[in-house]
Order: C-alpha cells, then sequence, then structure tokens
C-alpha cells in the first residue's frame, strides 16, 4: 500500500499565498473527492502535487511513502507514479496521441533510462517498443471507449471538453499511476460521456491506486462513490466526512461554510 501526504503545505504565487496549511491523507484504494467554492485554490493543489515550477512551496511538505517529492521535477514525480489530468488540458498540435503516450509511457516504465549505446543508437531505442506500444494502445482504447482514430490525432487539439476528458482516462489507463489527480474530470460531459469516464475511473480504482477528485457536483460522485469528501476554503480544507458532505454542500452550497469558516479568507471572492 502507498501513501500520498499532504502536510501544512502553504504555497505563493508570485507573493500571494493561495495554499494556507492544506493537510490530507491518500492511501491506495482509496476516492477522496476535494469539493470547494471557484478560487479557493484546489487547481494549485492540484499542480503543487504535480510539480508545477510557477509555484512557490513556503512551507511543509508532500510526501509520497513517507518520502518528500518536493525536490523532485514534475516528470520525476510522474515516474514517482503521479499523475494529474488537467482542469484545462493544452492542445499539443504536431504532437499526436500515441507518440505523446508512448514517450510518456517510456519515461514512467524506465525505458529511456537505457543507455542508446545499448541498441546501437537507433532512433526510439529508448522508447518502448513500438509494436508492444501500439497492442497495448490499442487494447486500451477499445477497454476505455476511446476511438482508434485518435491516436493519430494531435493531442488536444481540436479535441472537444469530453473528447479530452476521456483521453485523460486513456492517459491514465496507460501510465498506471499509483495516485490520480482529476481536476474537474466531469466538467462538460454529457451524460453519456460523463458514464463513459466514470465507468473509466471506476475501472482504473484497484486497490492499488489512490484518487484525489476535484468536482463541483454531486453528479459524478453518483457514479464514483468516494471514501471522503472534503471542503476545501481559502486554501485549506476545512472539513473532512463521507458522501454526505457532498450531499450537503449541493443543498445547502457554501454560504455556511463561510459563516462557520470565517469571512475574508476567500483567494478570490
Ligand atoms: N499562476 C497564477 N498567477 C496568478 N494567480 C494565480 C495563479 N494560479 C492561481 N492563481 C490564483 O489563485 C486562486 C486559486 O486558483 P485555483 O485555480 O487554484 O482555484 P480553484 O479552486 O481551482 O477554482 P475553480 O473552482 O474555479 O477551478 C485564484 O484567485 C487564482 O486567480
Ligand atoms: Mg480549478
Amino acid at each position: 500500500m502507498s501513501t500520498l501526504e499532504i502536510r501544512n503545505l502553504h504555497a505563493s504565487v508570485e507573493d500571494t499565498e493561495i495554499l494556507k496549511g492544506v493537510n490530507l491523507t491518500l492511501h491506495s484504494g482509496e476516492i477522496h473527492a476535494l469539493m470547494g467554492p471557484n478560487g479557493s485554490g484546489k487547481s494549485t493543489l492540484a499542480y503543487v502535487i504535480a510539480g508545477h515550477p510557477h509555484y512557490e512551496i513556503t512551507e511543509g511538505d508532500i510526501l509520497v511513502d513517507g518520502e518528500s517529492i518536493l525536490e523532485m521535477e514534475a516528470d520525476e514525480r510522474t515516474k514517482a507514479g503521479i499523475f494529474l489530468a488537467f482542469q484545462y488540458p493544452v492542445a499539443v498540435p504536431g504532437v499526436s496521441v500515441a507518440n505523446f503516450l508512448r514517450t510518456a509511457v517510456s519515461n514512467v516504465r524506465g525505458y529511456t533510462e537505457q543507455a542508446d549505446s545499448n541498441r546501437g543508437g537507433v532512433i526510439g531505442s529508448n522508447l518502448m517498443p513500438m509494436r508492444d506500444f501500439r497492442r497495448e494502445l490499442t487494447a486500451k482504447m477499445k477497454e476505455y471507449n476511446v476511438d482508434s482514430s485518435f491516436a493519430r490525432r494531435y493531442l488536444n487539439d481540436g479535441f472537444s471538453g469530453g473528447e479530452k476528458k476521456r483521453t485523460e482516462v486513456l492517459q491514465m489507463a496507460m501510465l498506471e499511476p499509483k495516485f490520480a489527480i482529476l481536476d474537474e474530470s466531469d466538467s462538460g460531459l454529457d451524460i453519456d460521456a460523463l458514464r463513459v469516464v466514470a465507468d473509466g475511473i471506476n475501472k482504473l480504482a484497484t486497490p492499488d491506486r489512490g484518487f484525489l477528485m476535484i468536482t463541483h457536483y454531486q453528479r459524478l460522485l453518483n457514479y464514483v462513490k468516494p471514501n471522503f469528501v472534503s471542503i476545501f476554503y481559502g486554501g485549506r480544507i476545512v472539513k473532512t466526512g463521507g458522501p454526505e458532505v457532498a450531499e450537503m454542500l449541493e443543498e445547502r452550497g457554501y454560504g455556511w461554510v463561510e459563516q462557520e469558516f470565517g469571512t475574508g479568507e476567500l483567494v478570490a471572492a
């Protein structure tokens, strides 16, 4: 079993403190949903865990199985088993989904470390062998309901919102992370696409994998059952409970959170 631990995490961007003491422990096998108002810092937390260089950690730590990952670059964190599905995936014209995934998978599985000289410096010799990769990709595209034509398309280029989110589930299926952070993987999905994405998450929610699911709505949680639901407010977690917390938010909104957990704490109203 693995553990991702966030301890009293403070982080700033351009001298503005956004994260103000986040504490959260995620074990493999758990699904932890994170809900909170716009601008409260949820995506910032996701970026900081993934190692985005834009943010400055001023206090606290992030540990995987007891080891701090703060000194690791983003690609090393990916290798350590951390995966982030972005709220707004960027298009990468010129890089096909297949090429992107082959490079990413090769990095995570250690192929890129093999010295080129081992195999005579052949181009691609430090990547997962094409035939094995193709076989796996084709099987997983089928399993996760991603149309096979997407392998050749440029990553996220001209993809609809729903297509981007499905492609992220495919990425996750290929990379097999220990901890997956999904930032609003339900936004912009029609009802059928929501089911497809939820089915994919449920398939991937094995006992050896933990999920941190950032979401605004109860609807995804109707399909993907969380063990814990936390409320993120003003740069930190103010309450953690079970699925009932999400239901309460759906009914009552965030007004009471502001009353109970202080005013003026909101980073952006
Ligand atoms: N790179 C940045 N430069 C300036 N401000 C930033 C940057 N990143 C985040 N912020 C600010 O930090 C605050 C938190 O943003 P964040 O995206 O983490 O919120 P969120 O909880 O994910 O909101 P939403 O629910 O709308 O996605 C916002 O006020 C945002 O403007
Ligand atoms: Mg966000």
